[in-house]
């Protein structure tokens, strides 16, 4: 068995994929804006990935913009039959790296187009919707309308399935009356637990649930007790809050982004990671202790 089927599967949409996957926003240049300071390198993480079995690659045509999915296309295309490319859209970027909601019919039209293009295919396996109401955080707003035009899109054959990116409890519930939701993106980690509930009940229902900044993100997790717990067994602290996420619920799929190969094979290396329920108990603290 290889390292990454040691870490199960789960359904997303109609697919089962691996629940060790990809994030390729970090392939973009610095601020996720223009090209990455080593293009061949970024080119032969996604090859590695793929090569050690990844099957689930999360890009957005925001990063960059266009970088990240063109770098997809030239490293991956032709792709595999079980590769499952996942995209986002509800954004689109200024010229000074700014980031700006894009609600619209005309501009989710656009930015569906775009992936198509950009990553070369003909329809797009998953597409989220990433609600924009604040930039601290899933903020209530109504999703109808832009889920309305993703849903309008799924019926041309352009789409075949529809998640929710930043979004609350009450959004999933409300999208779900429009349309099918086969997975939710938030962030959530070791130290940034606000979606406790909200995995559970996703759970509960089968639905997909991908953990964004499942490392800290642009903030990287430190703490005392991470570094501890590494230390012990082994390995290091980012695997072990990779590892953390593996054990905390079936229905998390990871998707850590690195732009380099050797992060790479230590992230995907977490399957065989074994976290007794005692070191479980001690990484929870992590959570309840005081921001340092
Ligand atoms: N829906 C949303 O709003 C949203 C927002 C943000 C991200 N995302 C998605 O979530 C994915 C994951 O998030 P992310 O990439 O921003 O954050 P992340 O996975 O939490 O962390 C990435 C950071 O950790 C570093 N890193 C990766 N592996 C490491 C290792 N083994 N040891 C030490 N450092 C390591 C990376 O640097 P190196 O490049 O040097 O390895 C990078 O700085 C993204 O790729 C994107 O697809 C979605």
């Amino acid at each position: 068995m290889s390292h990454l089927e040691k870490s199960g599967t789960f359904k997303l949409g109609d697919r089962t994929v691996k629940r060790l996957g990809y994030g390729a926003m970090q392939l973009a240049g610095p601020g996720v804006f223009g090209p990455p300071r080593d293009r061949a390198e970024a080119v032969a993480v996604l090859r590695e990935a793929v090569a050690c079995g990844v099957d689930h690659i999360d890009t957005s045509d925001f990063y960059g913009p266009h970088v990240t999915n063109e770098i997809i296309r030239e490293a991956l295309h032709p792709y595999t039959d079980d590769l499952v490319i996942v995209t986002k859209v509800g954004a689109v970027r200024g010229a000074d790296a700014s980031w700006n909601r894009a609600f619209s019919k005309d501009q989710l039209t656009q930015a569906v187009h775009d992936n198509l293009k950009n990553l070369g295919l003909d329809v797009i396996e998953v597409v989220n919707l990433r609600a924009m109401f604040s930039h601290q955080g899933p903020a209530e707003g109504s999703l109808e309308a832009p889920l309305t035009v993703l849903a309008d899109l799924q019926r041309q054959g352009l789409i075949r399935h529809i998640g929710l990116s930043n979004v609350t409890a009450q959004q999933v519930a409300d999208g779900r009356k429009i349309t099918d939701i086969v997975c939710v993106q938030n962030q959530y980690n070791l130290a940034h637990r606000d979606d406790d509930a909200l995995i559970d009940q996703l759970a509960a229902a089968g639905t997909a649930y991908v953990p964004f900044f499942p490392l800290g993100g642009f903030s990287p997790l430190q703490s005392s007790t991470l570094s501890a717990v590494a230390g012990r067994i082994g390995a290091t602290p980012m695997q072990v809050a990779l590892a953390w996420l593996l054990k905390r619920a079936p229905n998390i799929l990871l998707i850590p982004g690195t732009s380099s190969r050797g992060h790479l094979r230590e992230n995907l290396a977490v399957a065989e990671i074994e976290l007794t329920s005692d070191t479980l108990v001690e990484l929870d603290t992590i959570a309840k202790a005081p921001a340092h």
